[in-house]
């Protein structure tokens, strides 16, 4: 998961089709500014805020100085995301002098883990709301109009936001998220995760489907289906019926073979053969598996609490490989845990060379307050040894990811046209059914986002496919 993504109300694209939100800027007397940092699941939560607000009755800018209220949904997985929010709010402190009636309201992980503490830490702030509280944000607002601070971080043992209809924004109007669950039980040792969500809880599978079914009748083509650990879905309905992930994923795929289906995160200790023989099934649910090993070691991985050992992980490729043998694979690494050898990290390399990912998230170890980690283990590995380890990783996947784009030339692959290529409108970008980036001229055939063509590929970087049409 990207550490850092900006994302701004924008007007102009297709997806606002699907906005509530009037065109005309003039048509709101109070408008609202959000920028979210961490996974996915924010991006998704700042989706279910600012149908909140429209509620309210304000209007989206793109531009933060127009903004009486200026929302950052924060992210708090390692240390650097958290900073990058404190400069961000420090280039806010200067607009908020020239205009002090802004209210500045701080969302999501690291209002969570902070709370009132913000308050005594940033004198701008005005409103701390964490993730399961957003359903309170009129209260809070409306106090925080009256010149007082507000604070709420209750987590839930419920909240989904299940009935609230998320606004798409900075949509494509192709590709949309939809959170099918909350919180996280696990306890890996290292991650904030489960203090800053709370527990795991599945919503409501029939308002899962609703939800896809609304974006592919308003032109949506492709849904990502989020959670921290989707394999562990479970929805007992009110009939009695048990759903667990794979039957959510047949659900969703049955509402049209045009609609795509991907999802993420998934866990090694809880994909099973089923989830996968339902990937097999149908040709909409995309072949492509993002499965974080976090390190190759088995003691390492026991420290971590993954409560899977290497070979446990190895067994769980090989089956997506005997099940989906054009399956794509990605993963997530950690250098630098707590007490890795320099064999415990050469393990992570070798498993690295056995899986052979198609794409990796490479992180080193940050010591995060409050998690068992912190409480229990020593950040012994020093910087120096956790970024030349990060570095071998890095390097490692460079060339994999090279090897695996290059073994594309010559195939022909069935793209979702997402837009126009950012280098060039002559040409249109999409993704195959492996989640990789697939680039076209584009030809005297009238076509659209969210059409799907054939490219066949003819020339590859270590991130990208680089095709022609055919057919
Ligand atoms: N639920 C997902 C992960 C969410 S966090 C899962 O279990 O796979 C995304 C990634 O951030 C993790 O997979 C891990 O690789 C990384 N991460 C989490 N905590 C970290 C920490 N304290 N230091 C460095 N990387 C971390
Ligand atoms: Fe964090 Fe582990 Fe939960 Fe993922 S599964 S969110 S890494 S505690
Ligand atoms: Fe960050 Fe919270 Fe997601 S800590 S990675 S925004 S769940």
């Amino acid at each position: 998961m990207t550490e850092v993504l900006h994302k701004v109300v924008d007007e102009t694209r297709q997806g606002e089709a699907y906005s509530p939100f009037k065109e005309d800027p003039n048509a709101y007397s109070k408008k609202f500014y959000i920028e979210s940092y961490g996974c996915q699941m924010n991006f998704s939560d700042s989706e279910i805020v600012a149908s909140i607000l429209h509620g309210e009755g304000f209007g989206p800018t793109r531009n933060v100085e127009d903004a009486d209220l200026v929302f950052l949904n924060t992210c708090s997985i390692r240390e650097k995301a958290e900073q990058t929010v404190r400069n961000r709010l420090q280039a806010f402190r200067k607009i908020k002098e020239n205009k002090p009636g802004m209210l500045i309201g701080v969302l999501g992980c690291m209002a969570e883990r902070l709370k009132a503490k913000f308050l005594e830490e940033e004198k701008l702030v005005d409103l701390v709301v964490g993730p399961d509280a957003y359903r309170s944000l009129p209260g809070l607002i409306s106090e925080t109009e009256g010149g007082q601070k507000s604070v709420n971080v209750l987590l839930s043992r419920e909240e989904t936001y299940a009935d609230i209809s998320p606004v798409r924004l900075e949509s494509n109007g192709v590709a949309a998220f939809v959170s099918i669950m909350r919180g996280c039980n696990n306890m890996c040792t290292f991650c904030v995760v489960p203090f800053t969500r709370g527990r795991e809880r599945s919503r409501d599978a029939a308002s899962i489907v609703a939800e896809c079914e609304g974006l592919f009748n308003h032109g949506f083509r492709e849904v990502t289906l989020l959670g921290q650990n989707v394999d562990s879905y479970y929805y007992s309905a009110p009939d009695g019926e048990e759903v667990k992930f794979e039957h959510l994923l047949e659900k969703v795929a049955l509402i049209s073979p045009l609609l795509r289906i991907r999802f993420s995160t998934s866990h090694p200790k809880d994909i099973t053969d089923d989830v996968l023989h339902t990937m097999a099934k149908y040709d909409n649910i995309c072949k492509y598996i993002h499965l974080p090993v976090q390190s190759g070691n088995t003691r390492i991985l026991a420290h971590m609490n993954r409560t899977y050992t290497r070979e446990w992980y190895l067994h769980k490729v090989a089956r997506i490989r005997a099940i989906m043998p054009d399956c794509g694979l990605s993963t997530d690494v950690i250098s630098g845990f707590c007490s890795e050898t320099e064999e415990e990290h050469q393990d992570t390399l070798s498993l690295m060379e056995l899986c052979r990912f198609d794409m990796a998230y490479m992180f080193s170890y940050s010591e995060r307050p409050g998690t068992l980690a912190a409480k229990r283990y020593e950040d012994d590995v020093t910087e120096d040894v956790k970024k030349r380890r990060l570095t071998e990783i890095i390097n490692l996947q460079n060339s994999h990811s090279r090897e695996s784009y290059r073994a594309d030339i010559g195939k022909t692959f069935n793209v979702l046209i997402e837009g126009e290529s950012k280098r060039s409108d002559n040409d249109w970008c999409g993704r195959n059914t492996q989640n990789k980036m697939v680039v076209f001229p584009k030809t005297s055939q009238p076509l659209q986002k969210g059409d799907y063509v054939q490219v066949k590929i003819k020339d590859a970087t270590s991130a990208t496919l680089l095709g022609e049409m055919v057919g």
